[in-house]
């Protein structure tokens, strides 16, 4: 912002789901994480998050009851923590309208959080750079440095090291929610008791791989802890078996838990089969998402500030979007 413009008081940002597009647990490190490898991918399912600027202390406003909102907030934390590696006197009030699932392997929490660190680094202009937020986003948790990149992305080491892809996914998604939310850590655990981790390594690389040989690759994907998931929350079996079916039957070309559930998706590049597949779900009972995949460029725009008027600034990725997703 230029010297003489009105400082910026309030922002609104979109804060997106990601999928899992395959994921694969390489074993438990001493840290007592696992090691990972997937395909992360943005879609166009957000939450609003409207941060505004106050004299001092940080409040967190949420439309939904379920979501804790003082310092068990990842959004909340974020901001504390920006607060203090800023040294920033003055404080902050965040409201999160959600519309991502909670406990739903969507990150939105996450991404909350990471929009929450994008927005404060504006707002109190502490011109952060990338390397240094993304060390302050690795503290709150494994999946809240990928939403500082976005679009089709490979992630390793704990999930927080992420690196995009050349080739970015662009396609239709549908998403199902069965309910109930599941717990990370313990579907976790279940994986660390299977011996199926034994035999991982190579779905990642694999899907890589035969993307650069001009495949879509799909097929080499899977979700190591859907099994886990599954067996942790055995309600879930039969609900996904039925969304599958239903996935498969409209040729999804991937068909998966996201994370450690509870949502299930399917990748199209279809549009009237995903919109088939979205009325079949919700005709079963089901609630269900149909949007696009959000690749890197798209998402990085949604971060460029259009002119600010009366001291508002807005992101310009809104207007644009809402015309073309849905
Ligand atoms: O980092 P985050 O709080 O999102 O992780 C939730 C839980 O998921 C962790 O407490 C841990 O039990 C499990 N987890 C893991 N290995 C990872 C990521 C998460 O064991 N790479």
């Amino acid at each position: 912002m230029g010297a003489g413009e009105p400082a910026v008081r309030s922002l609104r940002l979109r804060a997106c789901a990601k999928l899992n597009l395959g994921l694969e647990v390489l074993g438990k490190r001493e840290d007592g994480y696992h090691e990972l490898r997937t395909i992360f991918q943005t879609i166009d399912l957000h939450d609003d998050v409207l941060i505004t600027l106050r004299p001092r202390g940080i409040e967190v406003a949420c439309d939904d009851p379920a979501v804790p909102v003082g310092e068990a907030n990842l959004a909340w934390r974020a901001a504390r923590d920006l607060q203090r590696y800023g040294r920033v006197a003055g404080g902050v009030r965040i409201e999160l309208r959600k519309r991502i699932p909670v406990g739903a392997g969507l990150g939105g929490g996450s991404s909350d959080a990471a929009a929450v660190l994008m927005g404060l680094n504006r707002l109190w202009r502490l011109d952060i750079g990338a390397e240094r937020l993304r060390l302050l986003a690795v503290r709150l948790g494994a999946d809240v440095p990928y939403f500082l990149v976005g679009g089709t992305a490979v992630g390793v080491g704990r999930g927080d090291e992420v690196y995009p892809l050349r080739e970015q996914i662009r396609c239709r998604v549908v998403v199902a929610f069965p309910g109930p939310s599941v717990s990370t850590a313990a579907v976790f655990d279940r994986v660390d008791s299977s011996l199926t981790l034994r035999e991982s390594g190579h779905i990642i690389i694999r899907f890589i791989a035969r993307r650069l040989e001009g495949g879509s690759g799909y097929e080499a994907l899977s979700n190591q802890l859907e099994e886990a998931a599954l067996v942790e929350a055995p309600e879930l079996a039969e609900r996904v078996r039925k969304i599958r079916g239903i996935l498969v039957r409209e040729r999804a070309l991937l068909a998966s838990l996201t994370g450690s559930g509870s949502a299930y998706f399917g990748l199209f590049d279809d549009a009237s089969a995903a919109t088939r597949a979205r009325a079949a779900l919700q005709a079963a009972g089901f609630g269900a998402f149909r949007g696009r995949t959000l690749p890197l460029d798209q998402y990085r725009r949604m971060w460029v500030p259009s002119s600010s008027r009366s001291g508002k600034e807005r992101t310009s990725w809104r207007s644009r979007t809402s015309r073309s997703s849905r």
